[in-house]
């Protein structure tokens, strides 16, 4: 009976004990009136004097680098935004309530600053809000939210691909007037470069080279910091474009070079140089949809493609010149050589009648039987002197060249020097302008 008595007692005042001392979050609830929707805390930015103005702390981290569309020129990256500002009207003292300092509220319930990003082309629902709000007992408010910007940008391809871009993400109070928001950081440029190196975990072929961070006036000449402008510097890893555009344009090039050594008269040089020509149009094929098609400051590298390209076009200019002029030759000599064959014949005529009787030195094959071994030692020489003559003939035809001939080999090697000339002038002028351009920038 008694403990029964006493297990009563204990329940009695663990009830008593619960009642007094409530530690849930519903109490301090009630003291900042925040159990139903409170239109005032929405609506009201939350200062007691309306000449406060409200500094909003903001922090931006880049969690990833998704993506630079040089043709439309855009950014797409991957940040999280880290707002903190004060609540004049949501303070408490943690130590009357159980030392909770730290409440999550519905974001809806309060008022929130409208900083946008001024660059944004996102589509909507690429920004993702936590639908909490963390209220400090200082009356501190932090909200986060992470978002997949894509943000304009202005960018610089003249160095393409060993470029860099300098992209500002602008944030600023859309619908406030200047004086009201003020913008300001927790972190400073350093840190959050540091921070974002750090967590990046996707980069594409770019690497974040740092972030500024700079404060602004929204209008100028103001004191109050409207502005906040995240300076971010990428820098391409230019190592595929070296392996895909560069290294094949020039070895092409050299194939070019190389191939005035191909025996011209085949006809062989004339289509390899012409390979070497659509394989240049392939390489540029890929270049056209990369780059923009902006006309100021055209980059280099298309520079450098074109310039490649002419000069593949103009050797085959050349090719086709020297092999026309070795057909007029041909031509000639195949005219002239019916026309010689047409004299000897007609100067023939009559000695064919002559020689009827006797063995044509052209015939080779000798006869076994008939003549004596003297007729046939006579048939030997005349047959030997046929043929030495038939080899000196075309010993002359070989060495000689004709008059074409001699002019397409000279303007073959006239061409080349200069063309290696040019060639090795422009890649040492190109590698000159890349380097200096970048030092420069
Ligand atoms: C709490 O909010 C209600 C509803 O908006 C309002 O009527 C009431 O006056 C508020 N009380 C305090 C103490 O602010
Ligand atoms: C309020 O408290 C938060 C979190 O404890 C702190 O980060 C912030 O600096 C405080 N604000 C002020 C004005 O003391
Ligand atoms: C970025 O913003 C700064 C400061 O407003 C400005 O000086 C700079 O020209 C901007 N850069 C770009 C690429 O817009």
């Amino acid at each position: 009976m008694a403990a029964l008595w006493i297990l009563a007692f204990l329940a009695l005042i663990g009830f008593s004990s619960s009642q007094t001392s409530d530690c849930s979050y519903l109490v301090l609830l009630k003291h900042l009136n925040l159990t139903q929707a409170n239109d005032v805390l929405q609506i009201m930015r939350p200062v007691k004097n309306w000449a406060t103005a409200t500094l909003v702390q903001l922090d931006m981290l880049v969690y990833g680098i998704l993506g630079v569309d040089e043709k439309s020129q855009t950014i797409t990256s991957h940040i999280w935004i880290h707002m903190q500002w004060t609540n004049e009207f949501l303070t408490w003292n943690s130590s009357d309530f159980c030392g909770i300092n730290m409440l999550n509220i519905p974001r809806s319930r309060l008022w929130i600053p409208d900083v946008s990003i001024q660059e944004d082309a996102s589509d909507s629902g690429s920004i993702k809000h936590s639908p909490f709000v963390s209220l400090s007992s200082n009356g501190s408010v932090q909200s986060n939210s992470r978002q997949r910007l894509t943000s304009t940008c202005q960018l610089d391809l003249l160095l393409f691909p060993f470029d860099f871009q300098n992209c500002n993400i602008t944030f600023f109070p859309m619908s406030s007037e200047a004086s009201v928001i003020e913008l300001g950081t927790l972190v400073n440029d350093s840190t959050v470069s540091e921070l974002s190196e750090l967590i990046m975990v996707t980069r594409g072929e770019w690497d974040l080279e740092d972030i500024v961070i700079l404060l602004e006036p929204a209008i100028k000449g103001g004191s109050k910091n409207g502005k906040l402008v995240y300076s971010v510097k990428l820098v391409r890893k230019p190592m595929l474009y070296v392996i895909n555009l560069i290294v094949p344009l020039f070895y092409l090039l050299v194939l070019d070079l190389a191939s005035f050594f191909i025996n011209g008269a085949r006809g062989e040089k004339l289509g390899f140089k012409v390979t070497i020509l659509l394989s240049i149009s392939v390489l540029l094929l890929i270049l056209k949809d990369m780059l923009p098609s902006t006309e100021e400051n055209l980059p280099l590298m298309a520079n450098y493609c074109v310039v490649i390209f002419a000069l593949v076009g103009l050797s085959v200019l050349e090719a086709m010149l020297v092999s026309f002029l070795s057909d007029l030759d041909d031509y000639q000599k195949a005219e002239r050589s019916v026309k010689i064959e047409l004299e000897a014949d007609n100067h023939k005529e009559p000695d064919l009648a002559q020689e009827e009787g006797q063995m044509k030195p052209q015939q080779s094959h000798l006869p076994l039987n008939g003549p004596s071994s003297n007729d046939l030692l006579n048939l030997l020489l005349e047959e030997m002197k046929a043929a030495r003559q038939e080899a000196e003939r075309r010993d002359t035809d070989m060495g000689v060249l004709g008059f074409y001939k001699r002019q397409a080999c000279i303007i073959d090697t006239v061409f080349f020097f200069l063309y290696f000339l040019t060639v090795v002038i422009y890649l040492i002028y190109m590698y000159s302008i890349w380097i200096h351009q970048y030092c420069i920038s």
